[in-house]
């Protein structure tokens, strides 16, 4: 199945050619450890008894799939108050910025941003006119989906250090090299080299996604690496059409 919204630098287009890299058994526990939109975690299988993990250090993120697990119809309702302008859409990027909404208005106006800007990137708004009715409908679906789902929002070393065990298969796709400023959450050079740090040391399998640069070539030059390309989604880099991708494993 699809993800329920977009997310800059989410894994539409590569989910299936992702998938393929995933081994054929012995998972018992996958984890998403940078969660965005959830593209490879929607994509893939369930599969019976295997336990999955979804996680991602955005407050707002982790908060709107929790309500979709836990409170779909009564976020559904929420969202039914919100009415469509550019002047609210700059009301409810103010409203998340400060204390006092309860989970549920937070999630509504989060996924109404989310929803209601170019390249799902919460600032800007976009003009055209999108239907709430294919949202309605498809909810359900993804709380069905997340119903066996844990939702964690950690920072992925202590996320890692819980959940790796040697049938643990993770799957991460941290902010690439020179895109970081397109996330709320700080993501920096040190954080590269903290994330390959704890990789080197895992029991477990992972499988990564990379923009390909010399750093992360350098940092994961023991690894298999795969070359690949991307189409550039990004909002605020129009001279760039695709992107070299790597898909990096340690099996
Ligand atoms: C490239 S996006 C993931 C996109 C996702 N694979 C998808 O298909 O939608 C990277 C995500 O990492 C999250 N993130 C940034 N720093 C993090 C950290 N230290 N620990 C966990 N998640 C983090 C961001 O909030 C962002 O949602």
């Amino acid at each position: 199945m699809e993800s329920f919204i977009g997310w800059v630098g989410g894994k539409r287009q590569l989910r299936k050619e992702i998938l393929s890299h995933f081994p054929a058994d012995g998972v018992g526990r996958y984890i998403e450890v940078f969660g965005g939109a959830g593209w490879v975690l929607f994509a893939k299988e369930q599969v019976a008894g295997q336990l999955e993990v979804f996680n991602d250090l955005n407050s707002d993120l982790a908060n709107l799939f929790r309500c979709v697990k836990y409170h779909c119809e009564a976020l559904q309702t929420e969202l039914d108050w919100l009415l469509h302008s550019r002047e609210l859409f700059f009301d409810y990027i103010g409203q998340l910025e400060a204390p006092g909404l309860t989970d549920l208005q937070r999630a509504a106006r989060f996924l109404y941003l989310v929803k209601h800007s170019f390249g799902s990137s919460t600032r800007t708004f976009a003009t055209d006119a999108k239907s709430g009715e294919h949202l309605r409908q498809y909810m359900p679906k993804i709380k069905d989906r997340l119903k066996k789902v844990i939702i964690e929002k950690q920072d992925f070393e202590p996320l890692i250090k819980t959940y790796d065990r040697p049938n643990a298969l993770f799957y991460l796709d941290p902010p690439y090299v020179g895109t970081e400023r397109h996330y709320s959450v700080q993501f920096g050079e040190a954080d590269h080299e903290r994330l390959a740090a704890v990789l080197k040391g895992i029991r477990g399998r992972f499988i990564l996604s990379y923009v390909d640069v010399p750093l992360i070539r350098e940092l994961y030059s023991l690894c298999n690496i795969y070359s690949t390309i991307r189409i550039n989604n990004l909002a605020g880099t129009p001279g760039k059409k695709t992107f070299p991708e790597e898909i990096i494993k340690n099996i």
